[in-house]
């Protein structure tokens, strides 16, 4: 009680309201501040920012642009010191580049910054004093502080496909090893203290792929490789700085791209790598648990619109404990396994599923669910396809066995508490329209601009299993809309919410989303919500934090202890037609916007959420 809290684990904030501030608004009895934003030093000796002497170098030691995924993992013993992990998924040139005229106009060094930016952070941060606020470590004895890019960090390829021709380069003829890693979108910490990391829209950095080799190109097609060269949606015109980018030279090089990066923090010398055995698509993300047997199982969304929800599990079964033996042993689960795609059906009248959101007669979207097998080790279950053409294309290989097209699978998260596994469907405009796949009761609004959490109860509660029911808890936008859903809670209650992206877990099972594109939605901007998924206040979904204009909110990530949540702010600023000389937002610090991970908790000490 002297916490504040009626009910352990109760979501008993006073939500934020809807609004288009330029600032970071939390509710009362909170505080919120910066953690580390981007040109932040990273590496000792990393040089003050300047964004007027901006270069590669410079960049390479310092914070990337665009968080989105973050992890806090706790250094061993200590509950003072922790290592922040943080994706950075891509740049905005025209917020990074005093002057900026357009991509064509960039220099090779601007080109190599924005390369320099994206990747990944490693970041030691420590408590302030006995609050939820964390900083940066400063000194010169950062041993795990590290930087990932795109432009020079070394990767390499495990699994059944790596060193197989669609692999091969001019550059990696052995096809096992990969410089930079790509859009890296979500990702999720594994129970052996490792960080994986989605390449989703890795498409975009690619031109030259209408003269391909021509069998090259429906493998490029189907993953959305444009044959254009438009901006920001086309190319990034990297091709002028390194010449892999230009596929046709080096058709084979986006075949390395669009896979789950694991990230060994507690190894700053560790080479990360790229596991083939999870499959090659628009990853967002990747979260691990451990089943009932001891094998390891990564839920995974491909987010594009129509695309499929996949899971992985692995060949052998995960060593509990601290010894180095369990984990050089736990760091190879990833590199061989099974890989499955989602089949889903509703179990109401297809007649009663009629595109407006209104709830079927039985009362629920729901219905029931296969994994179908793809591959597992060295054989494939995909007629036509080997091993490694069903994990380089695996959407080819998702299409072969009929698995359902969803609306744009992001962050999948299984809860730690009841073993059911929570995914954000962000939206799908094209749900339902023209000759577009029509609605189902998994998708059942046509041309979905709110999107959807679909929950899926493994049978048996075993994640090895091929079979599961699912259901819709909640139906997203604004709650005085009749086709909006939030499990049945009161929607009189509930806060407006639009577009989930992100999903998080705290330690007492309450959901934590996180969202990207109210603005165009509700005309608001982004934030947090939380929400209880059991018992008699599921559904009952509040906004906690909003953040500045133009940004997307990502993370999240609540502590073990429940004293901080971090959330990622990225792209604020990122308005049609606004510039760094022209900004749209100026946080944090005024003058242009800087995209920045922060920290938001109770100065009393009381729980976050309470
Ligand atoms: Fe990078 Fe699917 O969001
Ligand atoms: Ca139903
Ligand atoms: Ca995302
Ligand atoms: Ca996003």
């Amino acid at each position: 009680l002297s916490t504040g809290r009626t009910r352990a684990g109760a979501l008993t904030f006073q939500a934020v309201a809807p609004n288009t501030r330029d600032a970071v608004t939390v509710p009362p009895g909170y505080q919120t501040s910066v953690v580390i934003r981007w040109g932040d030093p990273v590496l000792a000796g990393a040089p003050a920012f300047d964004v007027r002497q901006q270069t590669a170098a410079r960049q390479s030691r310092q914070f990337g642009y665009n968080n989105d995924f973050v992890g806090v993992l706790p250094l061993p013993g200590r509950d003072d010191r922790a290592l922040l992990v943080v994706n950075h998924e891509y740049t905005n040139e025209e917020l990074m580049f005093p002057g900026f005229t357009g991509p064509d106009a960039l220099t090779v060094e601007q080109l190599e910054v924005a390369m320099a930016a994206h990747g990944l952070s490693v970041v030691e941060i420590e408590r302030a004093g006995r609050t939820g606020r964390w900083t940066p470590v400063k000194g010169r004895h950062l041993a795990y502080n590290r930087r990932i890019t795109a432009l020079a960090t070394r990767f390499e390829l495990t699994g059944p496909a790596a060193g197989t021709e669609a692999l091969r380069t001019a550059a990696d003829p052995g096809g096992r090893t990969v410089i930079g890693t790509l859009s890296n979108c979500s990702g999720g910490i594994t129970p052996w203290g490792t960080v994986l990391s989605g390449e989703e829209n890795f498409n975009q950095y690619f031109v030259g792929a209408d003269q391909a080799p021509e069998a090259a190109r429906p493998g490029l097609a189907r993953y959305g490789i444009s044959a254009t060269a438009r901006y920001p949606s086309g190319s990034r015109k990297w091709d002028r700085a390194q010449e892999r980018f230009d596929l046709a030279k080096h058709p084979n090089e986006a075949n390395r791209f669009g896979w789950i990066v694991e990230v060994d923090p507690f190894d700053p010398d560790s080479t990360p790598r790229k596991h083939t055995a999870m499959g090659r698509f628009k990853h967002e993300g990747a979260n691990v648990v451990v089943a009932r047997s001891g094998h390891v199982v990564a839920y995974m969304g491909d987010d594009e619109r129509f695309e499929y929800l996949y899971k992985f599990v692995s060949e052998k079964k995960f060593l509990p404990g601290r010894s180095q033996l369990a984990r050089q042993h736990n760091l190879t689960l990833l590199e061989s396994g099974t890989l499955y795609v989602a089949k889903v059906t509703g179990d109401s009248p297809a007649a009663e599923i009629d595109g407006s959101g209104k709830l079927p007669a039985d009362g629920g979207f729901d219905g029931r669910g296969q994994w179908i097998k793809l591959v597992s080790g060295n054989k494939s279950y995909v007629p036509g396809m080997t091993a490694a053409d069903v994990l380089t294309f695996t959407r080819q290989a998702g299409d072969a066995v009929g698995a359902t097209k969803m609306d744009r699978p992001e962050d999948v998260q299984p809860s730690p508490r009841t073993g059911k596994i929570y995914a954000a469907m962000t939206n799908n405009t094209n749900r339902g329209v023209g000759a577009n796949a029509p609605v189902d009761e998994a998708n059942p609004r046509r041309a979905n601009r709110h999107g959807h959490i679909f929950e899926i109860t493994e049978d048996h509660g075993d994640h090895t299993g091929t079979t599961f029911s699912w259901q819709l808890p909640i139906v997203c936008g604004d709650p005085a809309a009749a086709d909006t859903y939030f499990g049945g809670y009161d929607k009189s209650a509930v806060s407006p919410i639009s577009c989930p992206d992100n999903v998080a877990f705290d330690s007492a099972g309450n959901l934590w989303i996180s969202t990207d594109g109210a603005p165009s939605t509700l005309q608001t901007n982004d934030g947090l919500f939380a929400v209880p998924v059991e018992g008699r206040e599921r559904g009952h979904l509040k906004q906690f934090l909003t953040v500045p204009v133009g940004a997307e909110t990502c993370g999240p990530f609540i502590t073990a202890d429940e004293r901080s949540v971090f959330t990622a702010v990225q792209h604020p600023g990122e308005i049609s037609g606004a510039t760094i000389d022209k900004p749209a937002s100026v946080w944090p610090d005024g003058g242009y916007a800087k995209p920045a991970v922060i920290v938001t908790w109770r100065p009393d000490g009381g729980p976050v959420g309470s």
